[in-house]
Parts: structure tokens; C-alpha cells; sequence
């Protein structure tokens, strides 16, 4: 049956192809990275781009759809990070071939096209083929799917449809969403003679290696609310998924993912990096090339889909996954020096053709995949070796240690606990999270409650050119957050902007009936825009005026339209590599995140600058157009990486040979509407990511106006008119040679001190002793006297107190040979002789200091010490 020829581009292409024939349209894989879907941080199934169809909160672009997508599975409801490596088919990231009918064909036409695909398109033998349907499930008081069942058996034997139970088959997204029983098929790559010794079905959803599901058929019927119950959505649905990377094992005749063409160029650039073979086996050296290969592919796309590492959120998942893989390329590959960037190309050279985002973001990958594992090196080292020495189940604070000070994520630290036998205390790392996270803030859990519904459908956003309009409320909950209630309203149509694109959400206020209601955010959740409340309308059916803040929104589409000259400017002076990476677009300021490997230098700020400024000054008309994506292309407007865009995009140009941007935001009609810009900062943000922040219009001109302000409060201080910078060098030249005088006066001081010290040491026994009240410049200038004291003296042991800036200090020295002989210690007499001068203090048993807050208490203190050395 198996066409070991096909190469896993052709497959791909088959796919599609196939399903385009039956009349479903093709369209792009939405980015790894999820925007405006609190409920997950990555794309984990093909189904997540169209949840809004399926609740119908938004009109499918066609009634059928397929493509391929790529899906990361590493937290949340869907989590295979920690099967990948030990086996052969699990990914983190990984692509999900599927086709999808909105309220269009369901069971029976998903059943025959799936059928139709594997076994006349793809030509798998049908005797290797399993199939599972739902079984039902009392608790949800759902009945079996006789139905699916019914249409597999006009393709299927019926000892070969097998029934599942809800883990198995009843598919959901997360914890709410769309949901429904699916059907399941699965195949048996076994050898005939190992398929004879045991059926196949007997090995179904048993996690054996041979025999795995390859593709889902998910029939959607609820909707999964927060409060747990199901309800039924207004349609059917089909939502299948496969995988990409198993299909391709079963059709080019391999027993393991990791030997298809996918992965094969990659594992053969790691082996030869590390010098060591690829044999396919369980052990430590292979599973480390497998777990670096499906990492750096999770790493890389959300790299380019403009996920860079972070500490939290999405950012420090990738992060995680990425130190994992820096572990096992030290530990088992023995690479010490950073590796997997040296990766990126061969992953380019299979899938840099169907995903041309990894080409174009090459550099950026690279360098950032570069330094962070230089980074984890620097610390890898040590922790390491810190877990050597733990020798039982790990303690929660020892595991937060190790994430805290070494970096080292809690499922890296289980990871390395669990290859030598022992266990991690999870609850108590996380109370340790959680002690960290107290203090440094309050618990942001947010609890969300179901809609209240008023009307079917979403909002539609009309803000672009008016910021008032009459509407009506279409949905509503009630959300706790902090400990605190606050609400979220939906209207049928709204001019307030959601937050998205890096502009923030509009705020301003409802009027519905007698009520004025306060709106302090916008976002969106899926297509839906949700304005936040302190308090719900009294009528909720009354028609609602909704106002946005003119004023705010003014200053939001000076510095929106203020980062598109900027983005431009900055192509224009540092070259076209620079791409934007992110942005924060306020009312009071924005910040403008790029790629770019150095830092700007002051020449090029002010070049950058004074264009921005320029094209300001032009007054050039912004031109809005709606086209479709290729054409925008076309005609080189800019598109970010990360970005989801339909088939129409609206582009914002500002000149056509200057800046043309796909963009949803709100902008100023002409350029002259921004008045003034001026960059505040630049800086850093990651490897090879640099940020500007800049302000516009009236906050530009404060600026200015408040460094005036200085300039001219300065020259009072100094009575200068002109000259300012020339009478400040002079100032800072006379401040360094009174500084110098001032260090040679305090040096003869000591010198002077000193040697009136040493005329008052007391010889006893075998010692000297000097105790004294002084007087002294500083602390330094303390310690320099009794280090001096000590060398010039034979067997000495001083006491001094002083008084400095008003606080007592006191320092106790004593000669090495009488540390060791009389088992004399300056840190423990210390902390007594400290209580006299109401402080603490410490130090080392040859030396010690302390500070306190009561002066007069030094003399006694001093006292106390002579009387313990000498009586
Ligand atoms: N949503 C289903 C899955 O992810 C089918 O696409 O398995």
C-alpha cells in the first residue's frame, strides 16, 4: 500500500488539492501565536481560527474550508510536551491537515471524504484501518453516536468500528468553547506477522507506537459554557483534524515521525553538529536529537510568528521549551557552546517552502534562538550541578532556587529529578511561585460568567470616522477580577475601539436612559468587542448612546499613525531588514518595538527624527483602502509576521513611496494633525529587538517645553545667559579638583589619627590594644585606618567608633595570629558591642562592622571591648 516515494510537501499539497476539488476553500494556517482568545495561548487545533464561526458570532468566508495548521501542544488542556523524544509520534509543534463545514456537511459527507482520502487518494490498505465513535456519557446525559456509526459502516467492517468513551471521543477546545463527539481513525503500521499474532483493534488508544490515531472527525454540536454545562449550537459542524507529520510516517513507509523527510534533515544536522549517530533507538543520545528537533521547530515558529522568549505568558512557555532543548543538547550531545540556532537552516529546507515565514524571519530567529541559549549556558552549568548534589525528591524551595537564581523551568527540573528516580514537591514550588508573585503583586485571577444573551450575532465595529452613535446592548456577564466585580457589554454596533495591532482600547461613555455609564477599556474576544464597566444599565434593553473620548482618541491616532512614519524612517536610515516586532500605542505616548542588531547611535535617532518630523510638516493625506491581501502585496505594503488577515485587508498609506501598512487601527486623516515628534528613549527589549519610545502633538510640545523650563531654571541657578554647557564643564572641573583636595585632606586626617593611635596602643600580654572614640571622615576612611593600624602594629586589636553623617559606626580589627591562638572573634563581639549603639552588624572573625542609630552610646561601646580584651 505504501507510496514510499511521496515526499511530505507532495502530501501536503494532495491534501489540500483534494479537498479543493470537493469545493472547499484553501486558506493559510492563522499564526501559532493566539491574539484576542484569553482562553488559550497558542493555536492547539486547526478548529481554534474559526471558534467564531462556529458559535456564529461571525459569517464564515465560505461554507467549507481546508488547509493545514500549525498547532502547538504544550500547555493548558492539550499538552504533549512530555511524551515528545520517548516516542515516535508525539510533537510539541506539529501540523494539523484538516477540512471544515460550517453549518454545511455533516457526519455522513465528513465520513465518505475522510474514507475516500486515505483509501483511494492515498491508496492505505483498508485492513489496517480502525475507527472509534462515541459511546455516550450519562453524566452528560449524551446517548451514543449511533449515526456516525451508521455511516461507517457503509465503508467499514463492523468489527472494526470500535466505540470510545468521553476522554477518547468527545472533543473539546478547553475548559468552554465549541465541542462534540468525534470519530476517531486509526491505523495499524504493525508487520503482517505481528498484525497476525494480535488484532490491531485490540491496540487502539493503547499508546503503542505501530498503532496510532491518525485523524479526528469532530461533529460540532455544543457549546461548553463556563459554568460547565453544554448547550446546543444554532448549526452543525464538521471540524476534522490529522496529523501532518504521522501521515507522512504511515505513507512513506517509516515506523517513527522522526524518519520521515519532516525530520530527517534536521536530525542529520544535529547528529553531525554533535559528532554523534542517529540510530533510532530509546536511548539518551537519540531521544535528545528527537526532542531537539520538534523543539526547534515550536521554537522557530512562534519566533516568527513574533512570540520572542519572555518570563511570562506565551513568552516564557517558549522560553521553557527552549531551555529544555539547551539541556539536552549539554547533557546527552555533550554541545557546551550554542547549537540549535545552527539548526534553523536545515528546518528552513523542509518547510521553508509552505512556510515562508521562516525564511523571511531567518536572521531573527536565529539570533534570538543564539543568545538565549548563550544565556541558559552561562547558568546551565551550575544548576546542574546544584541537582547532582541533591541526592532525594526535590523540595519546593529547592525547585524554585533552581528556577529563580539558574533559570531552570519547574518541567526541566522534573525532567532531570525524574532520570535519576526522584520526585519534585510541585505544590510546594508552586507556593514558593506563588509567595514571589504575592509580594511583588496582588493575584490578577480573572473568573469569567456566561453571556447573557439579547440578541444573536456580534458587534461590528464603526469607529473609524465618528466616535458617537446610538446602538443597542446585544450581550452581557459579569466578570470577578481581583476580588472585585466588573462587567462586559456588548452592542450590536459600537465606535470604540477594541484593543488590537498594539493600540489600546477607547474609553468614554454609555448613555442608556437616565444612565451615564463609564466604559474604562475596550477589547476584543474573538470578533467580539467588549466594553468595560464599573456597573450594568438598569435596563439593559433600553437603546444605549455610545460616546467614545474624542480627546484620548485624538492623541491614540497622532502616535498610531505616528509609528507607521516611524517604521518607514527607520527602513529608510537602518535598512529594510527592520521589521516591526510589536508596538504600544497610547494616548500619552507609544513604543515602537524592531529588529535590528545594535544600537542606534545618536546620529541615527536624530536622522530618523528629523524625517518623521519632516513628513509631518508635508501635511500628507492618509489614504484608506480596502483590497484583497495578494494585491496589497502586489503592491508592497508592509504586513507583520504574527498577524491573521483575511482575504480583504485594509491598508493606511501615508504616500505611496513612503509608507503603506496592512492595518486595522485608527489614524489622523493628514500628517500636519500630529504637530510634533520626538523620540523619548531607545533601548534593548531581546536579542536582536530594540525599542523606541516617542511622544507626539501636545505631549511633544510639553516635552520640549519642560526642558526649556530646565535649561532656563539652570541658568538662573548658575546666572548665565548664554555659555550654559561651557559653565557646567567648568563646575564639574572644579568639583573633581575639590574632590581631589578634599580625598588629600582626609588621607592626612588619617594619617593624623593614626599615628596619635599608635603613641595611645596599649601593650598587654602578648598584644597590642587600642580602643577609641574618633573622629573621621567616612566609613571608607575607617576601614583604611584599621587595615593600616593592623599592618603597622605587631598583634593588634583595635576598637573604634566614630561618628558619620550623624550615625554611629563602630569597627573592630584583630591581628590573624590572635584570631587562630586566643580564639578571638571581631563578627561575634560585634553584634554585642552593636547594642550599645542600638544597630547590628557582622563581619568576618578578623574584621567587623556595625552601624547603629544612638551616638552616644559609642563611648560605652568601646568600653564594653576594652573591658573584654583586657579586664
Ligand atoms: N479539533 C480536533 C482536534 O484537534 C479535530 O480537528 O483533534
Amino acid at each position: 500500500m505504501l507510496k514510499t516515494h511521496i515526499t511530505s510537501n507532495e502530501i501536503r499539497e494532495r491534501f489540500l488539492a483534494f479537498f479543493e476539488e470537493k469545493n472547499h476553500q484553501i486558506v493559510k494556517s492563522a499564526p501559532l501565536v493566539l491574539k484576542n482568545d484569553p482562553s488559550l495561548l497558542f493555536t492547539n487545533a486547526g478548529m481554534n481560527q474559526f471558534k467564531d464561526y462556529f458559535l456564529n458570532y461571525q459569517e464564515p468566508t465560505h461554507p467549507r474550508i481546508a488547509d493545514t495548521q500549525k498547532c502547538l501542544r504544550v500547555s493548558g488542556k492539550h499538552n504533549d510536551l512530555e511524551d515528545v523524544g520517548m516516542d515516535t509520534y508525539h510533537h510539541t509543534m506539529f501540523e494539523m491537515l484538516g477540512n471544515w463545514s460550517f453549518g454545511d456537511y455533516f457526519k455522513e459527507k465528513a465520513i465518505a471524504y475522510a474514507w475516500e482520502l486515505l483509501t483511494k487518494e492515498f491508496d492505505i490498505d483498508e485492513d489496517r484501518l480502525y475507527v472509534t465513535v462515541f459511546e455516550g456519557d450519562e453524566g452528560e446525559q449524551l446517548a451514543k453516536d449511533t449515526e456516525a456509526e451508521g455511516f461507517w459502516k457503509q465503508w467499514i467492517d463492523e468489527d472494526r468500528i470500535l466505540e470510545g468513551n468521553k476522554k477518547d471521543n468527545f472533543w473539546e477546545m478547553g475548559d468552554v468553547g465549541p465541542c462534540g463527539p468525534c470519530s476517531e481513525i486509526h491505523i495499524d503500521i504493525r508487520s503482517d506477522e505481528e498484525r497476525r499474532k494480535l488484532d490491531g483493534k485490540e491496540l487502539v488508544n493503547q499508546d503503542h507506537p505501530l498503532v496510532v490515531e491518525l485523524w479526528n472527525l469532530v461533529f460540532m454540536q455544543f457549546n461548553r459554557k463556563a459554568d460547565g454545562s453544554l448547550e446546543q449550537l444554532p448549526n452543525q459542524h464538521v471540524d476534522t483534524g490529522m496529523g501532518f507529520e504521522r501521515l507522512c510516517m504511515v505513507l512513506q513507509g517509516k515506523t517513527s515521525n522522526y524518519d520521515t523527510d519532516v525530520f530527517q534533515p534536521i536530525i542529520t544536522a544535529i547528529s553531525e553538529l554533535a559528532g554523534i549517530e542517529y540510530k533510532g533507538t530509546m536511548e539518551k543520545t537519540d531521544i535528545a536529537m528527537r526532542v531537539i528537533a520538534d523543539h526547534l521547530r515550536a521554537i522557530s515558529f512562534s519566533i516568527a510568528d513574533g512570540q520572542l522568549p519572555s518570563n511570562t505568558g506565551a513568552g516564557y512557555v517558549i522560553r521553557r521549551i527552549l531551555r529544555r532543548a539547551v539541556r539536552y543538547a549539554y547533557s546527552f550531545l555533550n554541545c557546551k557552546e550554542p547549537v540549535i540556532y545552527q539548526l534553523v537552516p536545515s528546518l528552513i529546507a523542509v518547510m521553508g517552502k509552505a512556510f515562508s515565514e521562516l525564511k523571511q524571519q531567518q536572521t531573527i530567529i536565529e539570533k534570538v534562538i543564539k543568545e538565549e541559549e548563550k544565556s541558559f549556558l552561562n547558568t546551565l552549568e551550575s544548576g546542574l550541578k546544584r541537582l547532582d548534589h541533591l541526592d532525594a525528591n526535590i523540595t519546593g524551595e529547592q525547585a524554585f532556587e533552581l528556577f529563580d537564581t539558574y533559570g531552570f523551568p519547574l518541567d526541566l527540573t522534573k525532567l532531570i529529578a525524574k532520570e535519576k528516580g526522584f520526585s519534585v514537591d510541585e505544590i510546594g514550588f508552586a507556593e514558593e511561585m506563588q509567595k514571589q508573585k504575592d509580594r511583588s503583586r496582588k493575584d490578577a485571577k480573572v473568573e469569567t460568567g456566561d453571556w447573557t444573551i439579547l440578541q444573536n450575532g456580534s458587534s461590528s465595529f464603526i469607529g473609524y470616522n465618528k466616535l458617537q452613535a446610538e446602538s443597542e446592548i446585544v450581550r452581557y456577564r459579569t466578570v470577578q477580577q481581583k476580588g472585585k466585580e466588573v462587567y462586559q457589554l456588548v452592542l450590536a454596533e459600537t465606535p470604540f475601539y477594541a484593543e488590537s495591532g498594539g493600540q489600546v482600547g477607547d474609553k468614554g461613555k454609555l448613555i442608556i436612559g437616565e444612565q451615564t455609564i463609564a466604559v474604562y477599556d475596550t477589547k476584543k474576544e474573538g470578533e467580539l468587542i467588549i466594553h468595560f464597566v464599573n456597573e450594568l444599565p438598569d435596563n439593559p434593553s433600553l437603546p444605549v448612546l455610545a460616546q467614545v473620548n474624542a480627546g484620548l482618541r485624538h492623541n491614540i491616532e497622532n502616535n498610531h499613525s505616528a509609528t507607521h512614519l516611524l517604521h518607514a524612517a527607520l527602513r529608510q536610515v537602518l535598512g529594510t531588514h527592520v521589521e516591526q516586532k510589536g508596538s504600544l500605542v497610547a494616548p500619552d505616548k507609544f513604543r515602537f518595538d524592531f529588529s535590528h542588531f545594535s544600537k542606534l547611535t545618536d546620529e541615527e535617532l536624530q536622522q530618523v527624527e528629523d524625517i518623521v518630523n519632516e513628513k509631518i510638516q508635508l501635511n500628507i493625506t492618509k489614504q484608506e483602502e480596502l483590497m484583497s491581501y495578494d494585491q496589497a502585496m502586489q503592491q508592497g505594503a508592509m504586513a507583520l509576521f504574527g498577524e491573521k488577515y483575511g482575504d480583504q485587508v485594509r491598508v493606511i498609506t501615508f504616500d505611496k513611496d513612503y509608507s503603506s501598512e496592512l492595518c486595522g487601527g485608527c489614524h489622523v486623516n493628514s500628517t500636519a494633525e500630529i504637530r510634533l515628534f520626538k523620540i523619548l528613549s531607545e533601548s534593548a527589549t531581546a536579542a536582536g529587538i530594540r525599542r523606541i519610545e516617542a511622544v507626539t502633538g501636545t505631549e511633544a510640545i510639553a516635552y520640549y517645553q519642560h526642558q526649556d523650563k530646565i535649561v532656563k531654571e539652570l541658568a538662573g541657578m548658575l546666572r548665565v545667559n548664554k555659555d550654559l554647557v561651557s559653565t557646567i564643564e567648568q563646575l564639574i572641573a572644579d568639583n573633581e579638583m575639590l574632590n581631589d583636595e578634599m580625598k588629600q585632606f582626609h588621607q592626612n586626617q588619617v594619617q593624623r589619627i593614626k599615628q596619635q593611635l599608635k603613641e595611645q596602643a596599649i601593650a598587654h600580654e602578648n598584644f597590642h590594644f587600642i580602643g577609641e572614640v574618633i573622629s573621621i571622615p567616612g566609613s571608607n576612611e575607617l576601614k583604611d585606618l584599621c587595615y593600616q593600624l593592623e599592618a603597622e602594629i605587631d598583634n593588634a586589636i583595635i576598637i573604634l567608633g566614630a561618628e558619620v553623617n550623624n550615625k554611629p559606626l563602630l569597627s573592630i580589627m584583630i591581628a590573624k595570629e590572635l584570631v587562630e591562638e586566643k580564639g578571638l572573634n571581631a563578627g561575634v563581639m560585634i553584634r554585642e558591642l552593636a547594642k550599645q549603639i542600638k544597630g547590628g552588624g557582622g563581619g568576618q572573625p578578623f574584621y567587623a562592622t556595625a552601624g547603629g542609630s544612638d551616638v552616644s552610646g559609642l563611648k560605652t561601646a568601646v568600653e564594653m571591648g576594652r573591658s573584654l580584651i583586657i579586664g
